[in-house]
């Protein structure tokens, strides 16, 4: 069974790059192979990764409502799909779900897709979902759990709170969230006093474990600015060595 991974989190906070990162951290540490999902319906998190997409589920859903060729089964046809919308890389593989269905009943398409995806989780040690700010995605893909739910927010007791909020969110999800923690991102360093204490004061009251921080970091805005894979940072940037200190606490 693979570790699910999922991102939530207010828009801008940094749900793609902590993805990016994670990816980083995964295969540093060789724990292979990983599928990353980009479940946001204005996917980026190919960019942070320099990669091309040119195919994304919700494509494949709306191929799947028109007809199929006639020799063979939508099940054989939507596997044949999800394969080909594969981006395979070394130790990982993404996958865009893309632009949500349109009018019109996809009942029938995603069930098909629903029944390829468990058949492709299977096939990976961990599952990451890049989420946007809502979590609808998430049913489609008809994952039943989600092992560990990062929620980043932005350093301002506001945010904490809002991701209080979302952390809540999860409950009425028709799945089993089994561990949440909060990552406060963009943290200004020096990080003044008075900030961190009411950081820490909120994530008190919020009931919400604190992963750790990440720095506000140029080194990002840079990599992202030229294009370049945030998998090719080095190991020994401040950021990525606190990315991967967050992961080491909670990803066992
Ligand atoms: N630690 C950081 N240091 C500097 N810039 C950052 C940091 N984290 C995120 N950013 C920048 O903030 C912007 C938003 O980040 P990101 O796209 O990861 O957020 P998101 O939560 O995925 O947004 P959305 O809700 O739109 O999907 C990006 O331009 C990113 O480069
Ligand atoms: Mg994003």
């Amino acid at each position: 069974m693979p570790m699910v991974i999922a991102m939530a989190g207010k828009g801008g906070t940094g749900k793609t790059t902590l993805s990016a990162l994670l990816i980083h951290y995964l295969l540093t540490n060789r724990r292979t192979p990983v599928l990353a999902v980009d479940a946001d319906a204005n996917a980026n998190l190919n960019e942070l990764l320099n990669l091309k997409v040119d195919l994304t589920l919700g494509q494949i859903r709306k191929e799947l409502k028109n007809d199929i060729p006639v020799h063979i089964t939508r099940d054989q046809f939507m596997e044949m799909k999800v394969h080909q919308a594969l981006i395979e890389e070394n130790g990982f593989d993404l996958l865009v779900m893309g632009q949500p269905d349109g009018p019109g009943c996809y009942c029938a398409a995603n069930q098909h897709l629903a029944m390829t995806m468990d058949k492709l989780a299977a096939n990976y040690r961990y599952i990451l979902v890049d989420n946007e700010a809502g979590m609808e995605h998430l049913s489609r893909m008809n994952l039943r759990r989600i092992d560990l739910l990062l929620i980043v927010s932005d350093p301002s007791a506001r945010g904490i709170l809002t991701a209080r909020r979302i952390a809540e969110l999860t409950g009425p999800l028709a799945m089993e969230v089994k561990n949440k923690y909060l990552i406060v991102n963009r943290l200004p360093e020096p990080t003044p006093a008075e900030l961190m204490a009411r950081i820490e004061e909120t994530v008190a009251a919020a009931d919400l474990p604190l992963a750790g921080t990440l720095p506000d970091s140029a080194v990002l805005t840079g990599q992202e600015l030229r294009g370049e894979s945030y998998l090719t940072l080095p190991a020994d940037t401040p950021v990525v060595q606190a990315a991967f200190r967050i992961f080491d606490k909670i990803i066992k």
